[in-house]
């Protein structure tokens, strides 16, 4: 297993290009499956998580054929509808090829996610919904077995609006009969991406990025390979990193090749913190800004603050002047990075969902142990500004989401070196 070895404290200075949102990258791969004609993509990032959607169409018989960041997907045939459990179980997001599946084919076998590091992460919503389209679902073995003959068009009402339920209803109403309304919806911008992607091919879709999104179900034959290459979303998650990465950094850093409006909330939070930076129309340039102050922050359903930005604010937050308090309203379990960030030195103190944090002057060094991605973001980012050295252990897990971190924050001007083994 893979380690790095950060010496701090560093100052971060230069430019930084953003890739193309894992978070879009997942369920839009997964959307192929019901195209029946090869499609191409631009900037796929280079990420664990990528290669595993990757391996999982490949084992049902679609075309993969790959060139750096450009691959062309060609689901024209399938052999079969199987999503494996030794693949899902690496991989949650695998349930997205559940909808598309059933929509083209008529069934589906798709192994049931079990519960992850950071929560139990059910998927009753996904099945519920695909339920009221007329699927009958069982589960067997461990598998999710889905079956219909013609998937119908459905008003389907969410009792939250989970991200993934929303992409796999989506997915599956592109070749429903009739029309599909998708209420109280995720809004998230990687949700809008993968509604762009369909309707590059002739799919009507209206509200992506609202809570009420309408899909018109076509028949196979009238979707139509899209004109050209497919370039998916800047990551917003990424960018957040290196934005908070530029603050604690103290320098002069341009995070680039993303949406800024796609971090308001999160920008509006660092703003009224005393963060200074500047906003383009792809690109925010951080200052250098005097010691931030405390903030309360509480993670919700886009546009509110997100969860996957939560333990890198909690870094930035474990460093600022005064007391700061972060809840966690999406996962039950998602503050896994916080005893490790105790170990270099911050003040925290957990209640049930919520973190106090009481800044401090400083940080030092010490062995960590990555527990899941955005954790793992959040303790690259004490590496950062740490007097001495950190080892990072277990950085397969910001592997599955960051595409060459280490390259890139070394590029700003970190002290990193992995460690391969
Ligand atoms: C996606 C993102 C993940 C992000 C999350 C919330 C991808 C690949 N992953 O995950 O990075 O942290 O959105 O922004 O896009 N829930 C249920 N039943 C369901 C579905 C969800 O109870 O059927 C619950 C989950 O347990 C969780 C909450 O709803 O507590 C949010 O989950 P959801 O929005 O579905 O997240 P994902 O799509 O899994």
């Amino acid at each position: 297993m893979d380690k790095l070895l950060v010496q701090g404290p560093c100052q971060l200075n230069g430019e930084v290009e953003i890739s193309s949102a894992k978070n879009a990258t997942l369920p839009i791969l997964a959307a192929t499956i019901l195209c029946p004609y090869a499609v191409k993509f631009v900037g796929i990032p280079d990420l664990m998580d990528v290669g595993t959607i990757l391996k999982l169409l490949q084992s049902m018989g679609i075309k993969v054929s790959k060139h750096d960041h450009e691959i062309v997907i060609d689901a024209t045939q399938l052999d079969n509808q199987h999503a494996d459990y030794t693949l899902v179980k690496t991989m949650r997001a695998s349930v997205l090829v559940l909808g598309p599946l059933l929509a083209r084919y008529g069934q589906a076998s798709v192994s049931l996610p079990g519960g992850c590091a950071i929560g139990a992460r059910p998927v009753d919503i996904h099945l519920t919904g695909l339920e009221k389209m007329g699927a009958h679902i069982e589960i067997e073995n461990g598998y999710i077995k889905a079956k219909c003959n013609k998937l119908k068009g459905a008003v389907v009402s969410f009792p939250f609006p989970s991200v993934g339920a929303t992409e796999n209803i989506m997915m599956a109403a592109v070749l429903a009969e009739g029309e599909t309304v998708i209420e109280n919806a995720a809004q998230e911008p990687e949700i809008d991406d993968l509604a762009d992607f369909l309707m590059s091919q002739g799919v009507r879709i209206e509200g992506a990025g609202t809570s009420r999104i309408v899909i018109h179900g076509m028949k196979l034959s009238e979707l139509k390979a899209p004109s050209k290459p497919y370039r998916v979303i800047g990551d917003r998650i990424e960018a957040a990193t290196f934005i908070i990465a530029g603050i604690m950094g103290g320098g002069e850093v341009k995070v680039k090749g993303f949406n800024p409006s796609h971090l308001q909330y999160v920008l509006d939070v660092l703003t009224k913190m005393g963060a200074k930076f500047e906003i383009g129309s792809d690109y925010v340039l951080v200052h250098q800004s005097p010691r931030l102050k405390g903030a309360m922050i509480e993670t919700l359903p886009f546009p509110g603050f997100p969860t996957d930005v939560q333990a890198q604010m909690m870094a930035l937050m474990s460093l600022v002047e005064g007391n700061s308090v972060v809840t966690e309203t999406i996962f039950e379990n998602r503050f896994m990075h916080v005893p490790e960030m105790i170990r270099m030195g911050a003040k925290i103190q957990l209640k049930g969902n919520a973190a106090l944090i009481e800044g401090v002057e400083s940080l030092s060094g010490a062995p960590v142990m990555c527990t899941d991605l955005r954790a793992s973001a959040a303790l690259i980012l004490c590496a950062l500004v740490a007097h001495g050295q950190t080892e990072v252990q277990r950085v397969y897990h910001l592997d599955r989401g960051y595409e060459k971190i280490d390259e890139k924050l070394t590029k700003l001007g970190a002290n990193i070196q992995r460690v391969r083994g």
